[in-house]
């Protein structure tokens, strides 16, 4: 089914999930925008916003003044704000919301989505002139497992890791190579000053990072036993996700940056 998103916001591990990514990522992210320009009064837009986490944290920065709008798909998640307004909107589907912003970020967003050039191409149309736009987009390595209990562990981990990204996103059209494309990609769409910051941790045994493994495992359960995992094999990764032995690299998250030109 390609084009069609893994993952559904109405899936009862989607809280779980959702507040792991804020555990992990919001930090990072947090202290980046900041770094990039000042919140004070602006206008942001917080694409494919998911749990709400940055968008919450965007309404509390602009101040009186600002105003952020925070889309997607299934918006349910995204908490009430009285400077955030939260709006049902498919990136591939339909016409972008009127507006022109100051600050645009979408992290995790456009790797799963085939048109995602034409969708950047777009975002960057709805910049106001030396607007910001923020793009995060994981990219995994192949080889994740940096140290495990057995060498079987790390097989059977290794073996899971790459049905998950070769096969259960790849067939819904996500490309995990997306990350280390945006500098490019945007540079092409003639912005300026454009920056990467490339953040990863190791995730040991029980951490945020293994337990968002976890939840994937039941969101994409069905998915992974049609790709040729078994209930026993997930079973396995399951537990080795809570043994403290076991050391994951953490998929190195692409930070890339770019701003439109003040003169049009
Ligand atoms: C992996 S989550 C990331 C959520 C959030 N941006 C974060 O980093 O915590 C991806 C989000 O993109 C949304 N999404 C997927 N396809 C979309 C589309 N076509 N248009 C808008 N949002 C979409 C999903 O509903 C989900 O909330």
């Amino acid at each position: 089914m390609a084009g069609s998103y893994a993952l559904d916001n109405h899936h009862p591990d989607a809280p779980a999930h959702h507040a792991a990514l804020a555990d992990m990522f919001d930090p990072f992210t947090t202290e980046r925008i900041p770094e990039l320009l000042d919140l004070t009064g602006r206008r942001c837009w917080e694409v494919g916003a998911g749990g709400g986490s940055i968008a919450l944290w965007l309404a509390e920065q602009v101040g009186d003044d600002g105003y952020v709008l925070a889309s997607d798909t299934t918006p349910d998640l995204i908490p009430d704000h009285p400077r955030l307004r939260r709006i049902g909107h498919d990136l591939t589907l339909e016409p972008l919301p009127e507006g022109e912003w100051d600050l645009i970020h979408a992290r995790l967003v456009l790797s799963h989505l085939p048109p995602r050039r034409e969708i950047l191409h777009r975002l960057v149309e709805r910049l106001a002139p030396g607007g910001l736009i923020l793009v995060e987009d994981w990219t995994p390595r192949p080889d994740v497992v940096m140290a495990a209990p057995s060498v079987e562990d790390a097989e059977v981990y290794t073996v899971f890791q790459k049905t998950m990204t070769t096969q259960v996103f790849a067939a819904s059209g996500t490309d995990r190579t997306w990350g280390r494309q945006i500098h490019q990609a945007m540079l092409d769409e003639g912005l300026q000053d454009v920056q990467t910051l490339i953040h990863a941790r190791a995730w040991p045994g029980g951490s945020v990072g293994c337990r968002l493994v976890q939840v994937l495992i039941e969101e994409v359960r069905p998915a992974l036993l049609a790709a040729g995992l078994t209930g026993q094999q997930l079973e396995h990764v399951r537990q080795l996700l809570d043994d403290r032995r076991l050391i994951i690299h953490g998929h190195p998250m692409y930070s890339t940056s770019g701003r439109r030109p003040k003169q049009l």
